[in-house]
């Protein structure tokens, strides 16, 4: 019997597993960005010490260097393994997809996160203890491996959007799949924002600084660096949005609420309004303001990149070869991956996925329901989750009066043909699609409740069958053995 790569579905009620993988993801590249942006700063401001023969320079690193210690370096190791684990249930065949190409390259990267690591401690705790030169060094080293890290995370990445060059699907090779306009255009998009974040962060500990003299001039020099990076970043995005693939901007235009583009305007013109009010008057940074903005601005511009980034990918979610719903759709021959499309339109997905129970591998008139669920869950809960009301969005798309015909026309038409650019193409058996049909139907006239009382039924009656068989037997048995 064929399987597939398929593994159980990881089922989030309510927000849907993609929700809690942003989250984390949000928050780790809060962290990264503004240390990594921050090293860059501390090497500037160090090399400047040193040449200036300046104190206060180097006590600003330290407390900026301290804050980051205990705040985004404690987040970001927090927040990676999270990432980790969360991406690995959510989408196994993704991240797996990610570690065959990059193995080695993600090992280099955790190198140079020791460094980063080690470096961050070595800035703050050496002030004062080794010479300004000295310093100035470290500074420097720790300022190169952050961008390392930031330079190789950068090319996975954009890999889960579209794989470097067109000629890694044929040849294979790391490089082929590494480098594409779309990984130096989204590294320089990555860099503007991410000096945004370091002066937006900069803030909480310019607000900190008593010397008023020296508090202007920090909150001038963070002010420069949040607005030119910010608008920088802004012009990347444009160039972004013309490299990735034409398929991703369709989505984008389904998918993003029309409230996108303005809020992002709005994030952009905050940002800048922001910076230019704690120039001219640095005397607002007080702590509990300089932090309160950070959170807004970072997490108001954060989140929509990268829920944007994530829909975009739509039905891909890595190499454009994996489907968010972990189906392989596509032939990558340099890395001799064949497509599971074949194999799916032949058996059907109850017997090509591995995990489906035993009672559910073929659908008979006393399972239905029960398949139906299950096959929703397998193909469509990566993006369409599961609450109580019904599977989300669909109650905006199906009409409530729809019939089972007609939702068995769309299923077969569109979705197992694939006749669609932001679904998978997900084949089904005749059997399966008329499942899956009466499970949707039911699921948007009844909810969840619905679905469940018909699936306890299904089951209570498979248990009294197999009970009836198991009584019959005996009997048969029984009466043989008094003939
Ligand atoms: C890769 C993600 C993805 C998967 C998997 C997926 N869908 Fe969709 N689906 C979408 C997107 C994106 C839309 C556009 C509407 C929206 O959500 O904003 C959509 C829209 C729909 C619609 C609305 C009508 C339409 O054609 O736009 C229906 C019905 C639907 N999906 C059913 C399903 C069913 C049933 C499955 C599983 C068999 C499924 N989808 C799997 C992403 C997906």
């Amino acid at each position: 019997m064929d399987l597939i790569s398929l593994y159980p579905t990881w089922y989030e009620p309510t927000v849907g597993s993609g929700w809690v993988v942003a989250f984390i993801a949000t928050f780790h590249v809060l962290a990264s960005h503004t240390s990594v942006g921050a090293a860059l700063l501390f090497a500037y401001l160090s090399h400047k010490a040193y040449r200036e023969d300046r104190e206060d320079l180097l006590d600003f690193i330290k407390k900026y260097g301290l804050f980051l210690l205990v705040f985004t370096y404690v987040a970001g190791s927090i927040t990676g393994p999270g990432i980790w684990y969360s991406t690995t249930v959510a989408s196994p065949n993704g991240i797996g997809a990610l570690i065959h190409s990059f193995v080695w390259k993600w090992a280099t990267e955790w190198v140079f996160f020791v460094i980063e690591v080690v470096g961050v401690y070595m800035i703050v705790y050496l002030v004062g203890k080794v010479d300004k030169r000295t310093h100035m060094k470290i500074s420097v080293i720790f300022g190169v491996a952050s961008l390392a890290t930031m330079l190789i995370i950068v090319g996975i990445l954009s890999f889960m959007m579209v794989p470097g060059k067109e000629a890694w699907f044929q040849q294979g090779g790391y490089l082929n799949g590494f480098y594409g306009e779309n990984t130096f255009i989204q590294l320089a998009m990555r860099m503007a924002f991410m000096f945004t974040m370091t002066a937006v962060v900069g803030g909480i500990v310019v607000a900190g600084i008593k010397d008023p003299a020296f508090k202007k001039e920090m909150a001038r020099k963070l002010g420069w660096l949040g607005i030119i990076s910010t608008i920088i970043g802004a012009a990347m995005f444009q160039l972004y949005l013309k490299a990735v693939p034409d398929q991703a901007l369709l989505v984008m235009e389904n998918r993003l609420p029309s409230y996108f583009e303005p809020s992002i305007i709005a994030v952009l013109a905050g940002t800048l309004a922001y910076f230019i009010l704690t120039m001219l008057r640095p005397q607002v940074l007080v702590q509990a303001f300089a932090g309160g903005m950070a959170v807004v601005i970072l997490v108001a511009g954060l989140w929509p990149e990268e829920t944007a980034r994530e829909s975009m990918r739509k039905p891909w979610v890595a190499g454009q070869y994996v489907y968010s719903n972990q189906v392989i759709g596509r032939d990558v021959p340099g890395m001799g991956i064949k497509s599971q499309i074949p194999l799916l339109e032949k058996e059907g997905i109850l017997k090509a996925h591995p995990f489906t129970p035993k009672d559910l591998r073929t659908v008979n008139d006393g399972n239905v329901v029960q398949a139906g669920k299950f096959i929703a869950m397998v193909y469509c809960s990566n993006c369409h989750s599961p609450s109580k009301t019904g599977i989300r969005p669909l109650h905006r798309y199906i009409p409530d009066n729809i019939t089972e015909a007609r939702m068995e026309k769309y299923v077969k038409g569109v979705l197992t043909t694939g006749n669609i650019a932001y679904m998978p193409k997900m084949p089904m058996l005749d059997s399966e699609v008329k499942a899956l049909s009466t499970f949707l139907v039911m699921n948007r006239k009844g909810g969840e409740k619905a679905v469940d009382a018909a699936i306890r039924q299904e089951i209570e009656a498979r248990q009294q069958a197999k009970l009836a068989e198991k009584a019959k037997n005996k009997i048969a048995a029984l009466t043989q053995e008094n003939n």
